[in-house]
């Protein structure tokens, strides 16, 4: 895609914020301390976790960047950011959470692969840019509000950075096209985070933002969106961010026998203290009195 290039090595990553906890440096992976999650409603930007497959992607020149609207529809198209800035501007304050976040708590009971995360792999922020059912009516498909189902045609969202889990190829994912569709689910092409234009890290120039389902299917750094007779065929579908109960281990696993995860169980966390903190035993009769 013109305009932006996703590099296949880390010598130009963005600046970050030293409270960050590092849990991978390349790919860059980060979460701030507890602190950060219940200082504030909204998570400050740069504070707000980061989590990626590969090279932050360069955006060379901003004029030259589209994304292209394919697949299965009568009018593909190529989209500027100002055609993208003209349809009616939504602000949705939702929470972003990585499915792996709690990995290295869920590791002492059994190991879990990929990157560990403490806690904070989630935050709050207010998403700005353009509801994704007004852009798919752009290419002729029409609005829908029907209860999502996760059968049938998806959207998919192809990125431009190189993952090794893609063997060198664009990260990618897809959600229902009925979701997609359907204004009520609030899913964003945004450009926008906390008011501000979205940073390198968070997806600059245009993400995906899908509210209540695992961060990974809101895809970073847009290349194209694609309309496809079933869901995306990708490794992060399908090999990866899958539930299975405990009797399936990595020598046993037979991917296709679940679907992708798209929603999460309830959690909770105390946020008011690090795991290092020591929390004073107090006498019950001081505490009754
Ligand atoms: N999109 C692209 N292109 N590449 C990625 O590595 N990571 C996904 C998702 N979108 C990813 C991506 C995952 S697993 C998560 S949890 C969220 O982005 C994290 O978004 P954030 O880094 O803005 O917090």
């Amino acid at each position: 895609m013109p305009g932006v290039r996703g590099p296949s090595e880390y010598s130009q990553e963005p600046p970050r914020h030293p409270s960050l906890q590092i849990n991978a440096k390349e790919p860059f992976n980060a979460e701030p301390p507890r602190s950060a999650l219940n200082s504030s409603y909204i998570t400050p930007v740069d504070l707000f976790y980061k989590r990626n497959h590969g090279p932050i992607p360069i955006v060379d020149d901003i004029e030259r960047y589209r994304v292209s609207v394919c697949g299965l529809v009568e009018n593909p198209k190529e989209l500027s950011m100002a055609i993208i800035r003209k349809l009616p501007k939504y602000e949705v304050t939702a929470t972003l959470q990585c499915a792996g976040n709690r990995r290295t708590a869920m590791s002492k009971t059994k190991t879990v692969k990929g990157v560990g995360w403490d806690v904070s792999a989630i935050g709050n922020a207010t998403w700005g840019g353009a509801k994704l059912s007004d852009v798919l009516e752009l290419v002729g498909i029409p609005k829908l509000t029907s209860v999502t189902s996760s059968g049938g045609k998806h959207v998919e969202f192809v990125s431009v950075d190189m993952c090794k889990e893609e063997k060198g190829g664009p990260y990618k994912a897809s959600i229902p096209l009925n979701q997609a569709t359907n204004p009520e689910a609030d899913v964003l092409l945004a450009y926008e985070m906390n008011g501000e234009p979205l940073n390198r890290d968070h997806g600059y120039p245009l993400r995906g933002i899908v509210p209540g389902v695992i961060g990974a299917r809101s895809v970073k750094w847009l290349d194209s969106i694609n309309i496809i007779a079933e869901e995306c065929q990708g490794f992060f579908m399908q090999k990866d961010y899958k539930m299975f109960p405990p009797t399936v281990d990595w020598d046993n696993i037979n991917w296709s026998t679940r679907r992708p995860q798209m929603d999460f169980p309830v959690q909770s966390v105390i946020c008011s203290f690090e795991d290092v903190d020591v929390v004073k035993q107090r006498k019950v009769s001081t505490i009754l009195q």
